[in-house]
C-alpha cells in the first residue's frame, strides 16, 4: 500500500516520501542553522527546486551528482543544472507531468529568482503534488499573498507549506489570508526562523489560523515527520 509521509528539515527543505520514491524539496542543508541532517547523508531519487536562490536550491549540485537524484525545477534552472552534469527535468508555470511518485503542477509564487553567481533563474515556483495514495499537497514556495491561491485551494488540499517568515515572503497575517484561499485540511508554516530578519512566533499563528478558519496548523520542529 503506498504512504505518504513528510519530514521537514527546516527553513524551507522538506523530505518526502511517498510510495517507493524519495523527494528532497528546496535542500537548503549546508549553511542551515535549524538542519538536523547533513547533506551527505541523504539520498533521494528526486530533488524539486522552487526557485535560484541560495536558501532552496542549497545542496542540490552536490546531492544529485553523488546520488543520481535528477533535480525537478524550472527551465532555466534546468539549463544552468545541464551545464553542471546535473541530471534535471524542466518545467514551467502551469504545466503538470507525471512522474513514478505522482502527478506534480509546477504554480506561481510572487518573488524573484537569481540564481548565486548572477545567472537568471528564471520565474520562481510553487509545486502542487499528487500523490499515488492522492494525497495532495501543495508547497508554495517563497511567495507574497496572490488571490489565484483561490484556484490552487479548488484543487482540495490535504496540506498547503506556506511560508510565514515576513521580510522575504508573506508574513503571518498575508500568510493568514493565504489559509483562507486555501483552505487546505492541514497548513504547515515554514521559512521562518532561519535568520533573525525572518523571527516568527508559530505558535500565536496556529492560534490565529485555527481561531478563523477550519484548518488544522501542524507546527513541524526541524527534524519532525508528519504522516498523510
Ligand atoms: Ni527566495
Ligand atoms: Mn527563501
Amino acid at each position: 500500500m503506498v504512504s505518504t509521509s513528510l519530514r521537514f528539515l527546516g527553513h524551507a527543505a522538506l523530505w518526502l516520501e511517498t510510495g517507493d520514491s524519495h523527494i528532497l524539496v528546496d535542500p537548503f542543508i549546508t549553511g542551515n542553522p535549524l538542519a538536523p541532517v547533513k547533506a551527505e547523508d541523504l539520498q533521494p531519487e528526486y530533488i524539486l527546486v522552487t526557485h535560484g536562490h541560495g536558501d532552496h536550491l542549497g545542496d542540490s549540485v552536490e546531492i544529485a551528482r553523488r546520488s543520481g537524484a535528477a533535480v525537478i525545477t524550472n527551465a532555466e534552472i534546468r539549463d544552468w543544472l545541464k551545464q553542471k552534469s546535473v541530471r534535471s527535468f524542466g518545467m514551467n508555470i502551469g504545466g503538470s507531468h507525471q512522474f513514478p511518485f505522482g502527478t506534480l503542477k509546477m504554480t506561481q509564487a510572487i518573488h524573484s529568482s537569481g540564481l548565486d553567481d548572477g545567472t537568471p533563474g528564471g520565474s520562481p515556483a510553487g509545486f502542487v503534488l499528487r500523490t499515488l495514495d492522492e494525497k495532495c499537497l501543495y508547497m508554495a514556495g517563497d511567495t507574497g499573498l496572490f488571490g489565484d491561491m483561490k484556484l490552487i485551494g479548488d484543487e482540495g488540499l490535504d496540506v498547503a507549506l506556506i511560508p510565514i517568515g515576513d521580510n522575504y515572503t508573506m508574513g503571518p497575517e498575508d500568510a493568514l489570508r493565504a489559509v483562507k484561499l486555501l483552505h487546505p485540511r492541514i497548513v504547515i508554516p515554514i521559512h521562518y526562523n532561519t535568520f533573525e530578519v525572518i523571527k516568527q512566533d508559530a505558535r500565536a499563528w496556529a492560534e490565529l489560523v485555527e481561531s478563523q478558519t477550519g484548518t488544522k496548523v501542524h507546527i513541524l520542529e526541524p527534524g519532525e515527520t508528519l504522516r498523510l
